[in-house]
């Protein structure tokens, strides 16, 4: 792998292999999503468990200090929204000239197999390789489903993976399924994050779907609505944390949860 590539990767991607990454681009389809009106709030006290942070030019440049610590993976698809026809119909939305001025340490772009825009979506997605191969930037592919939540199979994800990998991701973001999730990471032949997906009902179920998913190979995580939108974001993430970079099983992580809700941690 090029050098340039390999070690904007150890930026993202830490010393004992695992990555816990903080999405909080959402707003590029979705606008102000619910406890993330104001990103750069939402983020000051997470940021320093995060080991990069997901995102937009328009809220890295106007709600990021330059300052900022964490390296940026930014999300450089879109051109759709929640009210318009089909989610699938995304673009490039920023150029490599633009990805290298703002420093980024790799980019993001969604593919939507098996929708009507699949095609176009995979061949943006080949292009911007081709872009950032040139200049020594990581390409994340993610996986989406749009409002079809229910595609989320092994058997959906492990195609998708694959053909991100095939295209020539360095690292590909995915969603967890309980069954056979195995299968998914067996066929990628590069890192695999998972996703969170929307907000689910506890803390404790987070915890287990990324310690199972850790387990079966999973890297870590890009996760996002099931921290910031939690109650108790600080505790989410440094519970999530604990279970990629400490080894913690749910259990443990429930409790380091409990302990800096409580503010004994
Ligand atoms: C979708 O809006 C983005 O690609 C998110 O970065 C991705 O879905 C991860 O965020 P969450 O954990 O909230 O699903």
């Amino acid at each position: 792998m090029d050098w340039g590539i390999q070690n904007r990767l150890n930026r993202l991607i830490q010393k004992d292999g695992r990555a816990l990454f903080l999405p909080i681009d959402h707003g590029y389809f979705q606008g102000p999503t619910r406890k993330l009106e104001k990103p750069g709030e939402t983020i000051k006290p997470l940021i320093q468990y995060a080991d990069a942070i997901m995102l937009t030019r328009g809220v890295l440049r106007n709600c990021v200090d330059p300052a900022i610590p964490k390296p940026i993976i930014l999300r450089v698809s879109g051109g759709n929204s929640v009210v318009g026809e089909d989610l699938s119909n995304e673009g490039q939305i920023t150029s490599i000239n633009e990805i290298l001025r703002l420093n980024a340490s790799a980019v993001s772009m969604s593919i939507y197999v098996g929708s009507k825009h699949e095609h176009q979506t995979l061949l943006n997605f080949a292009s911007l390789v081709d872009q950032c191969e040139d200049y020594g930037i990581p390409v994340m592919a993610v996986t989406a489903v749009g409002r079809e939540l229910e595609k989320r199979t092994a058997r959906y994800l492990a195609l998708c993976a694959r053909i991100a990998a095939e295209l020539g991701a360095q690292v590909v973001k995915t969603y967890y399924c309980e069954e056979n999730f195995e299968k998914v990471i067996n066929g990628c032949p590069v890192p695999v994050v998972i996703a969170g997906g929307p907000k689910v009902d506890t803390a404790l179920e987070v915890f287990e779907f990324v310690y199972d998913g850790i387990q079966k190979g999973a890297i870590g995580v890009n996760l996002g609505r099931n921290v910031w939108q939690h109650q108790y974001p600080v505790a989410m993430i440094r519970a999530i944390r604990g279970v990629i970079h400490e080894n913690l099983n749910p259990k443990e992580a429930q409790q380091l949860f409990e302990q800096v809700k409580a503010g004994k941690a």
